[in-house]
């Protein structure tokens, strides 16, 4: 059996890592083909090395541009891929352009696609991942989905007869790599002490960046927290904030670059508290106990606001003290599957 990965952005290299590693342990022919949606090496490459995953076999090299422009291209290249392998599954990755694209070339070319990591839904139709999701969820065959909840949407949507429960990857890889660097010391901006209260923060969403008084805003909120901030800029946060005449390292806020995911995952198994309008590092810091404030007015990830272990602050009312609260009491709740979930998707697309 051939499948086709369809990936380009950095959360679907970390969901990729498990799958890849499961698709060679059942012995099926895999096909990686990376759109370039992300090129910089911290974005792209490191993960590839980083999570020992088969260099890509095709590497379209669209980068970056409007979602149309960008969507468009990668949608025209992926066709004579997809064409050319004709495999028996493309699969698709969460909720980024690359993943429509992939999803739309299939199948018009009346492929058979499957979308790992179905079923998820922020109902906030600003966002383009939500267009992203909801139209893969729609066109595709298969639909692979990370929790209850999300069977629940799909099940909305009269897309249950397509659905089946596998769990979550990034479980998967998320486990593996922290048992893997949990001797290591965490590797944080100059300035922040290990050993000392620190925070893990990440923004790049469009609606917190784009806008400059929003971002200054953001910025002015961080460098409130009362411990050091580790703020892990994307390149999209650097571009803003130059354009935008906005200073990123005031007050508590330490800038570094994106860190390479073994060290993402130490940095944030040794913090006080992670800030993010991620939904990869909302679900990682829930998995690795660590309390999350989310600057965002909601979340697809909705497991995690149960006790507390993940807080809406879209408004960033009270986020300094908020970023350090300590962790809520009692056992945490494990939504989000066994971290078997990749040998699940081997032995569905198998079947
Ligand atoms: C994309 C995904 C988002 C995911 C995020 C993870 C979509 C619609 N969004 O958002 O769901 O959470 O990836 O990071 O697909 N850039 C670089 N170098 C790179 C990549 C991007 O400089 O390697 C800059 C460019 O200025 C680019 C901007 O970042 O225009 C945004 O990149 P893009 O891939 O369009 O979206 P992300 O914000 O990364």
């Amino acid at each position: 059996m051939k499948v086709l990965s369809v990936v380009g952005a950095r959360p679907q290299f970390v969901k990729l890592a498990p799958v890849a590693a499961a698709f060679a342990a059942a012995g099926v022919e895999h096909v990686i083909a990376h759109t370039g949606q992300h090129y910089d090496v911290l974005m792209s490459e490191a993960f590839f090395s980083d999570l020992r995953i088969p260099d890509p076999d095709v590497h379209l090299g669209v980068g970056s541009g409007t979602h149309g422009v960008q969507t468009g291209s990668m949608l025209a290249a992926l066709e004579g891929v997809l064409d050319t392998h004709r495999p028996d599954w493309t699969l698709v990755y969460g909720d980024t352009n690359s993943t429509l694209a992939g999803t739309l070339a299939a199948v018009k070319l009346h492929l058979p696609v499957a979308h790992l990591e179905a079923g998820l839904r922020s109902f906030n139709r600003r966002m383009p991942e939500e267009h992203n999701r909801v139209l893969t969820d729609h066109a595709a065959d298969l639909l692979l989905a990370p929790t209850e909840v999300a069977m629940g949407h799909l099940a909305t949507e009269g897309l249950s007869g397509r659905a089946r429960l596998v769990g979550d990857v990034m479980t998967d890889v998320c486990f593996l790599v922290r048992d893997a660097v949990a001797g290591a010391s965490p590797q944080l901006p100059a300035g922040i002490d290990p050993t000392a209260p620190y925070v893990v923060a990440t923004i790049h969403r469009a609606d917190n960046t784009d806008d400059p008084a929003r971002l200054d805003a953001i910025v002015k909120a961080l460098s409130a927290v009362p411990v050091p901030v580790a703020l892990l800029a994307h390149p999209r946060l650097r571009a803003r904030a130059a354009e935008g005449g906005i200073d990123l390292a005031r007050g508590s806020v330490h800038v570094t670059d994106p860190l390479p995911y073994p060290a993402l995952v130490r940095a944030v198994l040794g913090a006080a508290g992670v800030v993010t309008d991620s939904g990869g590092l909302q679900k990682e810091a829930f998995l690795l106990g660590v309390p999350c404030t989310t600057v965002r007015t909601e979340t697809e990830w909705t497991e995690t606001l149960e006790d507390g272990w993940n807080v809406l602050a879209a408004d960033l009312a009270g986020l300094d003290t908020l970023a350090v609260r300590p962790a809520p009491s009692g056992t945490r709740a494990e939504p989000f599957g066994d971290g078997h979930a990749a040998e699940r998707v081997a032995e569905i697309l198998q079947a």
